[in-house]
Parts: structure tokens; sequence; C-alpha cells
């Protein structure tokens, strides 16, 4: 196992990005308090060396780190940068796989935005990008990242007549593509992977494997990375009861590009919002409408017609909406510097029927 930089490497190898989380976490007084601890404070390198026994002597791995945070702390840029090692690495022809240490609380985020700027990538080079992380610190008597890190490194490693390339997650057993990945419980050891639906127990059975191709399929162009400092400014916001027409207004007077509109049920929005809605709609301001709800999919015009420029999300949560309309907000403004009229929403959409597992 090395640290050294990954382009330097001149023999095949699985190349593990280190991004910090609860996997490299540590907790000062591990047997009584496992949950009072600091995420990102081991280096890759070393949560490396805790598996070595039980990696094969032939597979060699690089690691190498991008950043070491809590995830809760991720920002644009770091996202930029990861996105542009994955794609280095994956364009690397002594990288076989990689695999990414990540917390849990934003790899919602991190899956999907790997998967719409590098998943066709992958898939066209066969190479597997895998990402995991822990819901225990790395000191914990349970701890369970050395077993999610090895899953992980098996996985990117696999001859892939088995599975082909593409961005995918694994935790506590289970698999999924990286963009399913869901973190809907606060405290459970598979609580990033539970309400996910392309997860699955036999990473490799065939029903599972017929899914991740169809989804696969039908994303055949992957989207610009944004510069650090270029992603189009969207927030989330919650329709709930008592809701009120100040909460958009108030975005009205501010630099915002878009608003993911997190609504009720299958996605309803309070009338309180409506003018306010109409008004941010003649302002440019990009509108995605998706469910609060955490699962299932948000189809137009159900449960009435959508407004005039406002998308609904599909099988996206709000969380992946919101990178999912930054990356069209940005292609769509990289299409127009080379002349293209292609417009955010015709972006947005190929993401939002993309198919979802079942
Ligand atoms: C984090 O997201 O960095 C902390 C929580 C976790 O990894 O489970």
């Amino acid at each position: 196992m090395s640290s050294k930089l990954n382009s330097l490497e001149k023999s095949p190898h699985i190349l593990v990005l280190g991004m910090g989380g609860t996997i490299a976490g540590l907790a000062p007084n591990p047997a009584d308090q496992p949950l009072q601890y600091q995420a990102g404070q081991l280096k890759v390198e070393s949560l490396l060396t805790h598996i070595e026994s039980a990696v094969p002597k032939s597979l060699k791995l690089i690691s190498e780190q991008v950043a070491n945070i809590n995830s809760r702390n991720l920002t644009e840029g770091l996202l930029s940068n990861l996105g542009e090692v994955v794609r280095a690495s994956l364009a690397n022809t002594e990288v076989l796989g990689l695999v990414i240490t990540h917390g849990t609380d934003t790899i919602e985020e991190t899956g999907v935005f790997l998967q719409l700027t590098c998943g066709n990538y992958a898939q066209i080079l066969g190479k597997r990008v895998i990402l995991t992380g822990a819901m225990l610190p790395s000191n914990a008597s349970q701890a369970d990242g050395p077993s999610n890190l090895l899953d992980a490194i098996r996985w990117a490693s696999t001859p892939l007549d088995n599975c082909p390339g593409g961005i995918y997650a694994v935790m506590d057993g289970r698999g999924c593509m990286a963009m399913d990945l869901a973190k809907r419980h606060g405290t459970a050891l598979n609580a990033p992977i539970q309400a996910s639906p392309s997860s699955s127990v036999g990473l490799f059975n065939p029903s599972w494997l017929w899914g991740v191709k169809a989804k696969q399929a039908a994303w055949t162009e992957d989207l610009p990375i944004p510069k650090g400092d270029e992603w189009p400014w969207v927030e989330i916001l919650t329709s709930h009861a008592g809701a009120r027409s100040e909460t958009i207004n108030i975005w009205l007077n501010s630099r915002v590009k878009g608003l993911v509109l997190a609504g009720s049920g299958m996605g309803g929005l309070h009338d309180a919002w409506k003018d306010s809605l109409v008004a941010a709609v003649k302002q440019g301001v990009a509108l995605v409408r998706t469910t609060r709800t955490g699962a299932g999919a948000t189809l137009s015009d159900i449960p009435e017609k959508d407004l005039d420029g406002c998308l609904a999300s599909g099988t996206l949560s709000a969380p992946r909406a919101r990178i999912a309309l930054q990356l069209a907000l940005n292609a769509e403004k990289q299409a127009q510097l080379t002349g293209k009229s292609l417009t955010w929403q015709d972006f947005f959409a190929r993401i939002a029927v993309l198919p979802e597992f079942r």
C-alpha cells in the first residue's frame, strides 16, 4: 500500500480516494461513548493499513487524500475537485478501479454528482468507482468501516463480466448505484442504504444487474463539472402546514438561480406559494418540484398542473434534485458559450427520466 501520487504509479492498481467522514473518525472514549467522535481524523492511508492483511498480496492499493472533513461541511468546490480527480484517474490506464471513502451525511449528493459527471465515462472505460463510508468511528469496537472498505475494494477489483463499469456504493454488505444511495436514518448501521431501491444483498444477482444496465443505457452523456467557484446558487425549500409567501419572496431579492421545492406527498406545494412562484419564474429562477417524503417519484402534473417553467424531479430526492439542477444550469451556460440553444430544462429532463429500480 502506498500514498504516492496516483499519477506517478506505473503499475496496475486500485486507487482509494479519502474524503473523510466517520470511517476516518476517532472517538476519545470509544468503549463508553462510541458516538461521541470527530469525523475525518485518520488519513485514508492508515484506513488501508487496518485492512492490509485481508487484501490479496497481488492487489496493489494506492491512496490519495482529496479532503478529510465531516461531510456535513462538503462544499461545491470539493465536489469539483473530486470530480476532476475521478475523471483523470479513470483515464489513467494503470487505474483498474476506484474506491472513495466518504462521510455518510452527504454521500447522497456526491453519489448523484459523480453519476451525472463521470457515470458514462466510467461505463465506457469499463471501470467501477465505489463509494463507501461508516456509521461508527474507526476505533469503535464494532467499527463497520473496515468491512465496508474491504467490500468496496473487492467490488472495484472484481473482473468486469460480473458487473459493468459505473458509479456504485456499498455499505453494510449491500450495494447500489451511487445515485440511489440515501441516508434516511440517523444512526442505524445500514442507514445510508436501507431506503435505496437499487440495493442488493447479492451484488451481482441477475435482476439487479438488469436494473443497473437499464439505468446506464439511459445515461449516455455526462454533464460538465462546474469550476469550483462557478456553481449556480440553488436552495431547497420545504412546503409545510402554515407555509408563507414570504418564504419565496425573500429569495426573489437574492441572486439565487434555482429553487428545489420539496412538496408534501407526491410533491404538492402550498397554495400560499402560488403567486410568488409565478413571480419567480418570470424573474428567471429555475424551479424543480420534488417530494419531502424522502422516497418515491415526483411526476409531472400530479396532483395538479405544473407551473410553466417548473419541472418535476422524477425519482430525485431534494438533495439530489438540487445537485442535478445546479449541473443542468451549468450545462446550459456551457452550451450557450458554444452557441447551442439547449436550456437547463433540456438537461434536467434527461436526468429526471432515469428509470427507477423497483
Ligand atoms: C460525515 O458525514 O462525515 C459524518 C457522518 C458519517 O460519516 O456517518
